[in-house]
């Protein structure tokens, strides 16, 4: 009886920690009775199930672990391993297509939008998926893979691919991610630029490009580029005596 009362207040508090969860990081729960934000979340459905798969899990119960995990994902389209490692506070916002692998570990207060993977990278055994520290955010797409950590109070950009570590309080965007902001200030030194790097195939078409120009108008005696049209028609590119240079 005591043990049933313990297991019901412990269930109790994690709700309550789920609902001021998602008033927190969601604007349009502010004001949503936390009825309404049980009933209707997908991302605490996720998460009340969890707790009872990773239990079912941790006490090798057969079956019923992997079972709940799958039924889960049908209804909310978030897909959480039942040995998944999850902290207090996490709130998964919209939830479709969230996928938390077997290995992963997330701490509390952290955040994740529609779309993320915790992922591995491929078909190695052991712990081959991320650590995320406490108050991270992981915006919408983005892919993490790896054992790699996400250090405390990092965010990670909508749609960013992150392969390597992540210092705390860090941004990263992009693909692969890198970091755009650390401690809330742009990265300095002069590799840090990632964004307006120069594209060396670019410059080499524009130079062509160019050259092109010049030969057009010098050949046509007209101005051209830029798209202005020639003023009169093209001369043929015969010798005035002797053979076709064009040769045949
Ligand atoms: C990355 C993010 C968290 C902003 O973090 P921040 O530390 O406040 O960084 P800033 O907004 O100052 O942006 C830093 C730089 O990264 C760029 N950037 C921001 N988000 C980016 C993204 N997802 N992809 C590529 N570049 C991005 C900005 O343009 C800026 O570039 P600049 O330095 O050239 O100006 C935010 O842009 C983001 O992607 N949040 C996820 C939100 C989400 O998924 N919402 C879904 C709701 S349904």
């Amino acid at each position: 009886m005591a043990a049933a009362v313990g297991i019901a207040r412990r269930v109790a508090a994690e709700v309550r920690r789920d609902v001021a969860a998602a008033r927190d990081r969601d604007p349009s729960a502010r004001g949503v009775s936390a009825v309404e934000i049980v009933a209707t979340w997908p991302g605490v459905h996720a998460l009340l199930s969890h707790r009872l798969a990773h239990a079912l899990y941790e006490n090798d119960v057969p079956v019923l672990p992997r079972g709940l995990a799958t039924l889960t994902r049908a209804l909310t389209g978030i897909e959480i391993h039942p040995a998944a490692e999850i902290g207090e506070g996490l709130f998964i916002d919209h939830g479709a297509g969230v996928v938390i692998g077997e290995t992963a570990k997330i701490g509390d207060n952290v955040t994740l939008y529609q779309g993320v993977t915790l992922g591995g990278t491929g078909f190695v055994t052991g712990k081959r998926h991320p650590t995320v520290q406490d108050n991270v955010t992981i915006g919408s797409g983005a892919k993490l893979l790896g054992p790699i950590t996400v250090g405390h109070g990092a965010k990670v950009g909508a749609n960013t691919v992150v392969i390597t570590d992540v210092p705390p309080n860090t941004t990263v965007v992009g693909n692969p991610g890198h970091p755009v902001r650390v401690e809330g200030r742009a990265p300095e030194g002069p590799d840090t630029d990632w964004i307006h790097l120069p594209d060396p195939v670019a410059e080499a078409i524009e130079g062509l490009a160019g050259r092109i120009a010049a030969l057009e108008q010098r050949v046509l005696g007209a101005p051209n580029g830029n798209g202005a049209k020639a003023t009169e028609p093209a001369k043929p590119l015969r010798a005035d005596k002797g053979r076709d240079p064009a040769g045949g």
